[in-house]
């Protein structure tokens, strides 16, 4: 499980200050939107992907007033792909509370997710910055079709290895890379930086969403006592690293049988605990883990080309942090 990361002293007084911005968003809305977003925007989050801009946007120039903003418009334009992909994957938790559909509807849900996906742009059209924009669009439009992918490779159990990463880089490296590019954009960065940071968000966020995916399957978790469920991929039948490995091997075939139900079907709880326990049984956590391991070693030798010695320490504190929460990880 992630426990917060051992922040810097500057990036623990700008996160609190990123804090405040966003409650501060937040009470200047409404109705339903304050309501749905006050369980969600405010209802926690590691804030993984503000930090990873803070961290790469600080050099001698770095001004926290000038950046938090941006930080926002990341963290914002995050949210809202959670909220989207609550309602794809039938989530009913997310960050501990109940998601904006379980609560309300999925129109509203969508709405809500629409509103902060257009305020993250409203947010950095302020830096009257072209490249930023495009950097921003680009990765909306990756996180959306992410999403399409995630929607039609669901319960295509035969999924290569290959057509997986093709998916994550889009619905999660994409604003791990964001986060990063924008970091070194807007601290005027040269070249090689911000493509090295591009390279750096990438190999992160693929180690993260391969963490993400253990954790789902994580078996010393209570089902429904987290900060979202348990088991959710299974059920929905969202395929993931960890279970193409499992069926790359026959005896796992063989004893699930016909527990993948068809297409319209979801698993129930129980079939989902038994396919998650004979997951244990074949080396796919294993494999899957060293998958995490090659990616963040690829991850620490960019951070080695990227210049500035608060940058350096600060991603491989952000990678530390992750391979904590993977070797916790049963
Ligand atoms: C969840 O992201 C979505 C994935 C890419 C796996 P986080 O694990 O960063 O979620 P929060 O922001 O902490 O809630
Ligand atoms: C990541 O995938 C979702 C996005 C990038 C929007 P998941 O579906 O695994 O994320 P969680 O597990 O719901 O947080
Ligand atoms: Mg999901
Ligand atoms: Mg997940």
């Amino acid at each position: 499980m992630f426990e917060k990361f051992k922040k810097t002293l500057f990036l623990k007084k700008d996160l609190e200050g990123l804090e405040n911005y966003i409650e501060g968003f937040v009470s200047n809305l409404d109705g339903i939107l304050k309501e749905a977003l006050s369980g969600t925007l405010l209802a926690g989050g590691k804030r993984i992907r503000p930090a990873l801009f803070l961290i790469c946007a600080k050099n001698e120039k770095y001004d926290v007033k000038y950046l938090t903003p941006a930080a926002a418009a990341i963290e914002i334009l995050h949210t809202a792909s959670l909220i989207h992909d609550d309602i794809i994957d039938n989530s009913l938790l997310r960050r501990g509370k109940k998601t904006i559909h379980n609560v309300f509807d999925k129109d509203t849900a969508r709405y809500v997710g629409d509103y902060l996906f257009t305020y993250s742009f409203y947010l950095l059209s302020s830096y009257r910055d072209n490249e930023i924009l495009r950097e921003m669009s680009e990765t909306s439009k990756l996180l959306v079709i992410g999403e399409f992918d995630q929607i039609k490779t669901k319960k295509i159990f035969g999924q290569s290895e290959e057509i997986y990463f093709e998916k994550i880089n889009k619905k999660t490296s994409s604003l791990f890379k964001l986060s990063c590019v924008l970091g070194g954009i807007l601290s005027g960065s040269v070249y090689s930086d911000i493509e090295n940071m591009r390279k750096f968000g990438r190999y992160l966020g693929i180690a993260f969403q391969i963490n993400d995916d253990l954790i789902d399957i994580s078996i010393d978790k209570p089902r429904y006592k987290l900060d979202k469920p348990i088991g959710n991929d299974i059920r929905q039948g969202n395929v993931t690293l960890p279970l193409i490995y499992a069926l790359k091997n026959k005896k796992f075939r063989e004893k699930i049988g016909s527990m993948l139900t068809a297409i319209n079907e979801v698993i129930d709880d129980e079939t989902a605990d038994k396919i998650i326990s004979l997951i244990y049984e074949t080396d796919a956590i294993k494999t899957a883990k060293q998958k995490i391991y090659f990616y963040l070693n690829e991850a620490k030798k960019v951070i080695k080309l990227i210049h500035g010695n608060e940058r350096k320490s600060g991603l491989i504190e952000i990678c530390d942090f992750l391979l904590n929460s993977v070797e916790k990880t049963k």
